[in-house]
């Protein structure tokens, strides 16, 4: 069997699995690394005076990771910069705060070329390739400068943007023309999948090649929708284990028989948290026999703080949570609980399911798994309701839970008392429908599918990689 070489910016590879701070992913992928006996690369997260072209070899816990460490200058273009300032909220439709600098592109390319020449050497010839994200869109395209031919996969975890926007990046056909140095595209949805043919076809004159194929700048690639999802039973051992269900018990007494709702989100402006706090206000506004009766814990651990567009929606976010407390708080009850924390896996589980409502409101997301993991966390004869937004990618597959468009506070505030007063026996329907999404889009089903599908890819024997 040949190895699985894993690449993405972050290694999340855990060094103590059992520790629990790992998410589903991070878990997914080095289980595959330890039956394919493969490799994580990427980078380390720190810095180094001068960039050595060497990686760091560890085990962490079974799965061999090699890590990178770059310059202070490589990490502020390449991974504050392109990445953050320019790909990320483009590709969430923020043209509004989309930067772009020439020192920007410049460090991309570069590091994506360092890691390429690091890890070409490293590689064996039937090794496959799985490189992650939109940090590391041009890295097949330079292994292959660099003679690589082995079968290399991309997926994209975030949406794809349209194509009106797409055009405004400086160099954006030179990115795309990118991706067709990889063997296999995975998209999360149809739609960012659609979205992407349209670039193609409309903006770069390719063709439709097959079911699952695309002809454009004299190469052909396939492409595929491949929805991420959870460990369900990983999940669900979270949850029952014991610090899953003290953290459950806690909850459930500070609530003091109060509906509690909850958000899980990184600090990041594509999560809607600003419009959700205002939808929420809205809701208090509205209702004010039900006003005392429920608050929302808003857990939101600090993102990217070293990006201005970051510590812009962290200051708007720390006044709105003040504002509405100060404005709404009576001295036994405050509306919002607002944490720039993170907890484990298992005190998440145990959070999510004693919230009687989830609410998953990013104004765009590739996937989102906070919708499936509190899906997940419910108790089966009693379960709570998800309140999801339209704009996730998570939406295409789980109708059943509550939709709504994050952008009007007045819809929001809706769905709020919709799902704090639905009978018992709609909200166990519509979970059992949603359980049946969140179980056959299991994480393990994710990974399998994509990497069997790369590995059964017909290469052309023609030089041509
Ligand atoms: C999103 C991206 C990931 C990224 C994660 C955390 O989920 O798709 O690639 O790792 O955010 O962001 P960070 O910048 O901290 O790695």
């Amino acid at each position: 069997m040949s190895r699985l070489i894993v690449v993405s910016n972050r290694v999340s590879a855990p060094k103590d699995p059992a520790a629990g701070s790992a998410g589903g992913l991070a878990m997914a992928l080095s289980a595959a690394l330890r039956t394919y006996d493969g490799l994580w690369f990427g980078w380390s997260g720190e810095t180094i005076e001068t960039f050595t072209g060497e990686a760091k070899i560890e085990d962490r816990a079974g799965v061999t990771v090699a890590l990178v460490d770059l310059e202070p200058q490589d990490v502020d273009e390449y991974y504050n910069g392109y990445a953050n300032k320019t790909l990320w909220p483009l590709f969430h439709h923020r043209l509004d705060l989309t930067a772009y600098e020439r020192s920007y592109g410049e460090g991309y390319e570069r590091v994506n070329q360092r890691f390429a020449e690091v890890l070409a050497p490293m590689l064996e010839p039937d090794d496959i390739i799985w490189v992650h994200d939109y940090h590391l869109i041009p890295m097949a395209r330079d292994l292959r400068r660099l003679g690589v031919t082995n079968r290399i996969g991309f997926f994209l975890h975030t949406p794809w943007p349209v194509r009106q926007l797409l055009v405004t990046l400086p160099h954006h056909r030179r990115l795309v023309e990118s991706l067709f140095a990889y063997d296999l595209i995975g998209f999360q949805t149809e739609e960012w999948l659609d979205l992407f043919r349209d670039y193609v076809i409309s903006e770069a004159r390719g063709e439709l090649a097959g079911d699952n194929g695309l002809e454009a700048f004299g190469r052909k690639v396939c492409v595929g929708v491949y929805p991420i999802g959870i460990d369900v039973e990983d999940f669900m051992g979270a949850r029952d284990s014991p610090a899953g269900l003290r953290t459950y018990d806690r909850m459930a007494a500070s609530s003091a028989f109060r509906s509690m709702m909850v958000g899980v989100d990184r600090l990041d402006y594509s999560k809607g948290l600003e419009e959700r706090m205002l939808g929420y206000e809205q809701f208090l506004h509205d209702n004010a026999e039900l006003r005392g009766d429920v608050f929302l814990v808003q857990v939101t651990p600090i993102s990217r703080d070293d990006v201005d567009t970051y510590q812009d929606i962290r200051a708007r976010l720390d006044a709105l949570a003040g504002r509405i407390n100060g404005e709404y708080a009576d001295m036994d009850w405050q509306p919002i609980r607002y944490l720039n924390r993170g907890y484990r896996r298992d005190q998440l589980a145990g959070i999510y399911r004693a919230a009687r409502v989830g609410l998953v409101t990013p104004l765009r997301d590739g996937m989102n798994l906070v919708a499936k993991e509190y899906v997940a966390a419910q108790n089966p004869d009693d379960p709570g309701v998800l309140i999801l937004s339209r704009f996730a990618g998570a939406a295409e597959q789980m109708g059943e839970a509550l939709l709504v468009n994050p952008f009007s506070r007045e819809e929001l505030s809706d769905a709020i008392k919709t799902a704090l007063t639905m009978p018992r026996e709609e909200r166990i329907r519509k979970w059992t429908a949603l359980m049946k999404v969140v179980r056959d889009t299991d994480v393990a089903i994710w990974r399998d599918d994509f990497v069997q599908a790369l590995r059964s890819i017909e290469v052309a024997d023609d030089g041509d990689r």
